[in-house]
């Protein structure tokens, strides 16, 4: 069940819910929300601030129960740290943790009035919409694959919450729906094990998605048989280990005028990487799961953006493939021939998702000249070194182009952080048996890698988006983020204007 989200503007004081959420910043400075339940509740949490009970820090929440003088039955006082450094990170980072409270507690309705506090630079819409997200994404609880639970009764659970604004913050939260939807998709894709989601399971979630939607969607998917004939030398060798076939997943919206080219996102699919012959050591394998957290959020974003009703034409193409060991296996030395032309000499059958994109990226600007074309890739342990799980690596050649994805990612906080794709790093991917090698040695990994791909993206716009270190938290309970919906979805609705 979907959590639902409502604005209204009720007194804190007066209004009837099993929770409301009001801000301490430190020092003992309450928001107007706080002052006014503070006031009705006979100076409750003033009180508690002097007893050290409430703290105001960053993260920490106090339950307040069935407070005299206020007609909700809970209050969760939430600490939103020092004012003066009050920033759009904390702002997310307070409704994470509140809603991780939140959803802790035996409440199944709560009225927030977070979303009053004041955002430098930020308005509130835009207040709205991340409250909404930052709630919804604490509240995902991932339970395809465990035993259904018998229908004994159960604590109520988290299904709606009402968030203190005005009317002119109603376009957030349409924004916030349609994005949630695109994230919580591609959380759910990414989080399933890859026995189930395999290339055909993707090919077939594209499908319904387009099944379901008007004519201005549709799907087709490529099996390796048409493939094989249009000349996908490169990504059909790293599928080749496998009994689970490869698509080629193409889901089309068609939401501007017909003579405007498309936006093109391209993303890898690799539902299982075991590195191929080129075998990855056992422990943390099973993170490889989430190797096709690109296609996940590509389809994401795809998702949104046929949500938001965005008016542009869009093209969301991904390459899905599992990479394993097999006799049949390609294999280190071996020459593939791309689609492009360009061959490919194999050092290491683990590099092989830039062995996908590169057909992909082929195929897509081939097929739809696109305006601009977005990449996004787990593409290399090299990138979570460089830049940790905090931001994705971006690379481009296109200095507007980077400009808008940073500035998207920025604005909604899914951000990336820009890396140098300068031609030096070109003479590392240097073969003496084919055109490219498929790695580039020690040195510089993520941008070898997006060289890589640069030389099958000539003369397009493009951008590449390495989200290793972003597309799912780590530890063995770790859950995919759907990163890069967010950034991609604003990306989109600022072309669209
Ligand atoms: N899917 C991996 C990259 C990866 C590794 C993502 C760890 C997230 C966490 C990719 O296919 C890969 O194996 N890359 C190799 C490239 C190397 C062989 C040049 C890597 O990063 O080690
Ligand atoms: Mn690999
Ligand atoms: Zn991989």
């Amino acid at each position: 069940m979907t959590l639902q989200f409502s604005l209204g503007a009720a007194a804190p004081e007066t209004v009837d819910s099993a929770c409301v959420l009001v801000g301490v910043y430190e020092h003992g400075v309450l928001t107007s929300a706080a002052a006014r339940v503070d006031n009705a509740a006979g100076g409750l949490i003033k009180r508690q601030v002097e007893s050290g009970d409430i703290s105001g820090k960053t993260g920490s929440s106090t339950l307040l129960f069935a407070p005299q003088g206020i007609t909700a039955r809970r209050v969760l006082v939430v600490g939103l740290g020092a004012q003066k450094s009050f920033d759009a990170a904390r702002f997310q980072k307070i409704h994470l943790e509140a809603a991780r409270a939140l959803g802790k507690l035996p409440v199944a309705d709560a009225v927030s009035y977070l979303s009053e506090v004041e955002v430098p630079g930020r308005d509130s819409a835009w207040r709205v919409r991340t409250a909404v997200l930052a709630i919804d994404h604490a509240a995902y609880r991932y339970t395809a694959t465990f035993k259904p639970r018998d229908k004994q009764p159960k604590p109520p659970e988290l299904a709606s919450v009402a968030l203190a604004a005005g009317d002119e913050a109603q376009a957030g939260l349409a924004q916030a729906l349609a994005i949630a939807e695109g994230v919580r998709f591609a959380r759910e894709l990414a989080n399933l094990p890859p026995n189930i989601c395999n290339p055909a399971w993707i090919a077939a979630q594209a499908q319904a998605f387009a099944d379901a939607q008007d004519d201005k969607v549709s799907c087709q998917v490529l099996d390796h048989v048409e493939m094989d004939k249009l000349g996908f030398g490169s990504l059909l060798a790293v599928a080749r280990g496998s009994v689970n076939k490869p698509k080629l997943v193409v889901l089309q919206y068609r939401g501007g005028s017909a003579d405007e080219k498309p936006y093109a996102l391209v993303g890898k699919g690799v539902t299982f990487d075991s590195g191929g012959i080129s075998l990855k050591p056992g422990p943390g394998m099973e993170e490889m799961k989430f190797d096709m957290g690109g296609a996940a959020g590509v389809l994401g974003a795809f998702i949104a953006a046929v949500r938001l009703g965005l008016a542009l034409n869009l093209v969301c193409v991904v390459p899905t493939v599992e990479n394993m060991p097999d006799g049949d296996a390609y294999r280190p030395s071996d020459v593939l021939t791309s689609l492009s032309g360009l061959t490919i000499e194999v050092l290491n059958t683990d590099a092989e998702g830039r062995l996908i994109l590169c057909d992909a990226l082929t195929w897509t600007a081939q097929t739809f000249q696109p305006q601009a074309m977005i990449d996004a890739a787990t593409l290399t342990g090299a990138c979570v070194i460089a830049l940790g799980k905090h931001a994705s690596g971006l690379m481009s050649k296109h200095d507007d182009l980077a400009a808008e994805l940073l500035a998207a990612g920025e604005h909604t906080l899914d951000r990336a952080w820009r890396l140098p794709l300068w031609d030096d790093y070109q003479a590392q991917l240097e073969s003496g048996f084919a055109d490219v090698a498929n790695i580039g040695g020690k040195s510089a990994g993520a941008i070898t890698a997006a060289c890589f791909l640069s030389r099958f993206t000539d003369g397009q716009r493009w951008a590449h988006l390495d989200i290793a270190g972003t597309a799912w938290d780590e530890g063995r309970k770790g859950l995919a983020t759907g990163r890069p919906v967010t950034l991609l979805t604003q990306w989109l609705m600022d072309r669209a204007g």
